[in-house]
């Protein structure tokens, strides 16, 4: 298996951390990793918080029922957009470079998970304004996700690849 396969495969959404911080070298990398993400028409419509005060990371676990982990993670890094920079692909150019700071954490030793916060369609508006309260992000930025950081705490649970049935070749 071929390096970055090998990270890729590697990946798995941790929810249980140690306490041990995480190094800014690694942090840098992690960041550095995402702002590499490809994004529609190079618009690179990201901007990423990086938050490691406590207080915060308490109110961020607080953004939803499925974010109540999030401060047992040394660092949270809220992924965000300017949305009228790209308005019709900032939710993909984002979720690229959230990917691949998560890979690059696999390579650093560090785990991660993606806690869901965008608002729209069907999901409620109140998570990105819950965030946006903490951390002072303007009415126009959008809130995409919360990406835990840190030293992975075991057991996590590795998941084999999603079927090759659902690859069709040249055809469905
Ligand atoms: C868009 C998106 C939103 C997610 N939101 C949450 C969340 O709010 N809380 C959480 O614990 N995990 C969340 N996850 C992680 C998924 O539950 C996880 O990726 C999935 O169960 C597969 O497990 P794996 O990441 O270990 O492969 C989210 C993942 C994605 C891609």
């Amino acid at each position: 298996m071929i390096a970055m396969l090998k990270a890729i495969a590697e990946r798995c959404s941790v929810r249980k951390y140690k306490l041990d911080p995480v190094p800014e070298e690694a942090l840098q990398e992690v960041l550095e990793a995402a702002l590499h993400a490809p994004s529609a028409n190079n618009a690179r419509p990201w901007h990423i918080v990086v938050v490691t005060d406590e207080a915060k990371r308490q109110a961020l676990a607080k953004t939803h029922e499925w974010a109540s982990f999030a401060d047992e993670a040394p660092v949270i890094l809220v992924f965000c957009a300017e949305e009228e920079r790209s308005p019709h692909w900032w939710i993909e150019d984002c979720s690229a470079a959230v990917e691949n700071a998560m890979i690059q954490a696999v390579e650093l030793g560090l785990g991660s998970c993606w806690i869901g916060v965008r608002g729209g369609g069907d999901l409620p508006a109140r998570h990105e304004q819950h965030v946006r309260g903490i951390l002072g992000i303007p009415a126009g930025i959008r809130v995409l996700c919360l990406v835990t950081l840190g030293y992975p705490q075991p057991p996590f649970q590795l998941k084999p690849p999603g079927p090759m049935e659902n690859v069709h070749r040249e055809a469905w």
